[in-house]
């Protein structure tokens, strides 16, 4: 069937505020939808966008412009998102009830790896702010001044304080450790200190009987390969860390790469690259959602671990983390917590002023959250179901979801770079099985920047990013969002679709 689209080898994209950046065709992709729900559709969860906290660091976000983007997260969400406050800095604190600092730092440098103090007013944050979402909260192990059995007076200061700041319906989970693969040197000796701790939290809290543990958030390094070798997820359960069928969660953390070599295509959007290394989780996911019943998660997330480039921080990393999101779920994540702290460069954003990356402003992945939210969809009727339609492609890559039986939406990303130099190409995607559509038309929201991957958003360089027509930005509007939602009407003829993808952007399709 032709579909008549041949003409339309030029595309105009019509961004906000008018001006139009031009995208050639060079190549056809046709995607084979699924005319039924597959059986294996994984059914994610609708909390499964969240933004990760390294621990020691979330007074740095007591303020309006860091609860505005949560909120404006949540809002698009169906259910309360879950922050991930934890980390390795949140493994060895220490409290002190008399310190009015709301953390200290004991010496430099003061980075993830820091040992801080807590005082009371640390927990500010998490009484006073952030009421759109509910948190996952850390038993500190202090591996550094010996981890057998935790230090009770550290697990209790920090729980307790934090679970009663929260309020217990705001409490989603309480992790046991961070990446504990670094210092336990075996399974019976974490299930050892996780029972310590547990025991610990239970003899000051009356947590429930619902499952509330959150295990392992063994580290990303471990499961790639490299050091420290982890136990398996098999191994933590045989030794018994879920006797008292507890569990909620088992976590581990995810890096796309150590970020110490500059490259975009070949690092962050490398599709290739993403599957061989998601392909390492697929036991650890497969044992704990089909033999322990529980919720894999990953964590703690980012595209670079460290940045030698900024580039790494812009339109790529925005690209690379609603692709990663969306491959994980089809393989059955749960949740993806994508990791900050005020002054790592690969921030969601910069709570404020005087640090050593300019801000506030808000940073280009932020956009990676309202996308995935939309992804997910608010209103569900049905179980979700999400499923990964192989394209064999290293830089092209399709998603469904369905909601029931029914197919919703469907996202494509086309993952090769364009840096904002020379022409664009673009690839005219053909959807073929839609079935029959409401009005014969279907509606797409565009993940769009003019500059590609040179763009960081107005906030970081005044080359901006939009989601469906929409931007958020500290100067502009402190958090809260702007710009009219957009989507753009496309004929159905014959359940065939086609949409023109220029290169380094996304789409979400929309059939209902
Ligand atoms: C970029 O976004 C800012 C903030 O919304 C807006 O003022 C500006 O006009 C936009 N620029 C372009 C070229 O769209
Ligand atoms: C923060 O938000 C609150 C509630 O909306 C408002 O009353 C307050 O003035 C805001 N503070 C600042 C510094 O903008
Ligand atoms: C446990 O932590 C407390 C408070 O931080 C500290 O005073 C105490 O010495 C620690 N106990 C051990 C055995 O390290
Ligand atoms: C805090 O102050 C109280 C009252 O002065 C004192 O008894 C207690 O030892 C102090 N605690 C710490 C950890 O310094
Ligand atoms: C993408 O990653 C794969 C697997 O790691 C690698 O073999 C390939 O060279 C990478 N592609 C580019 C363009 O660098
Ligand atoms: C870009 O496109 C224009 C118009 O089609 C063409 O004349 C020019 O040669 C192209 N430039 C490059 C570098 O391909």
């Amino acid at each position: 069937m032709q579909l008549g689209l041949d003409v339309f080898w030029v595309l105009v994209v019509v961004t906000a505020s008018g001006v139009s950046a031009q995208a050639t065709v060079t190549s056809t992709q046709a995607v084979s939808l699924p005319t039924a729900r597959p059986s294996d559709a994984f059914n994610v969860p609708a909390d499964f966008p969240s933004v990760g906290f390294e621990l020691a660091f979330l007074p740095g976000y007591n303020n309006n412009f860091s609860d505005n983007l949560v909120a404006s997260l949540a809002q698009r969400m169906g259910v309360k998102p879950v922050l991930r406050i934890g980390g390795t800095s949140g493994d060895i604190i220490k409290y002190n009830p008399n310190q009015t600092e709301a953390t200290h730092c004991v010496k430099e440098p003061c980075n993830s790896a820091a040992e801080f103090i807590l005082g009371l007013s640390y927990f500010n944050a998490l009484k006073q702010r952030f009421k759109t979402a509910k948190a996952s909260i850390q038993a500190p192990f202090d591996p550094i001044h010996g981890t057998t059995p935790p230090n009770r007076t550290n697990v209790i200061a920090y729980v307790q304080n934090a679970y009663n700041a929260l309020g217990a319906d705001r409490v989603d989970a309480i992790a046991l450790g961070n990446e504990v693969n670094w210092y336990e040197p075996d399974a019976a000796s974490y299930v050892k200190d996780a029972q310590a701790a547990k025991d610990t939290i239970n003899s000051v809290l009356s947590i429930g009987d619902s499952p509330i543990w959150e295990v392992l958030d063994t580290a990303s390094e471990g499961i790639k390969g490299e050091n420290p070798a982890p136990y398996t997820v098999k191994d933590a359960f045989d030794a018994g860390v879920n006797t008292d069928q507890k569990v909620e969660y088992v976590a581990e953390h995810y890096y796309q790469f150590d970020g110490k070599t500059p490259g975009i295509q070949k690092y962050l959007l490398n599709h290739t690259d993403l599957k061989v290394k998601m392909g390492k989780y697929k036991p650890s996911i497969d044992y704990t959602t089909n033999t322990a019943k529980a919720r894999f998660i990953l964590s703690e997330t980012g595209g670079p671990l460290g940045v030698s480039d900024d580039r790494q921080t812009w339109f790529a990393n925005t690209l690379w983390a609603v692709n990663f999101q969306m491959y994980a779920m089809s393989m059955g994540v749960s949740r993806v917590s994508l990791v900050q702290r005020p002054e790592a460069k690969r921030s969601l954003w910069i709570p404020s002023a005087g640090l050593l990356v300019p801000g506030p402003r808000v940073q280009a992945p932020y956009y990676a959250l309202p996308f995935m939210a939309d992804f997910l969809g608010k209103s569900v009727s049905g179980e979700r179901g999400v499923v990964n339609i192989d394209l064999n492609s290293p830089v092209l890559s399709a998603y469904t979801m369905f909601e029931g039986p029914t197919l919703a939406r469907i996202a494509v990303v086309n993952l090769r770079e364009y840096d904002g130099t020379g022409n664009r190409s673009a690839v005219k995607v053909r959807l073929n099985n839609l079935g029959t559509v409401s009005g014969n038309k279907v509606q797409v929201g565009r993940l769009h920047a003019d500059a590609g991957t040179a763009a960081g958003g107005w906030d970081m360089n005044q080359k901006n990013i939009t989601w469906g027509g929409q931007q958020w930005s500290y100067e502009a509007d402190q958090g809260k969002g702007h710009g009219v939602a957009t989507k753009k009407n496309i004929q159905v003829t014959d359940g065939s679709a086609e949409v023109v993808l220029p290169d380094s952007e996304a789409m979400i399709m929309y059939l209902k």
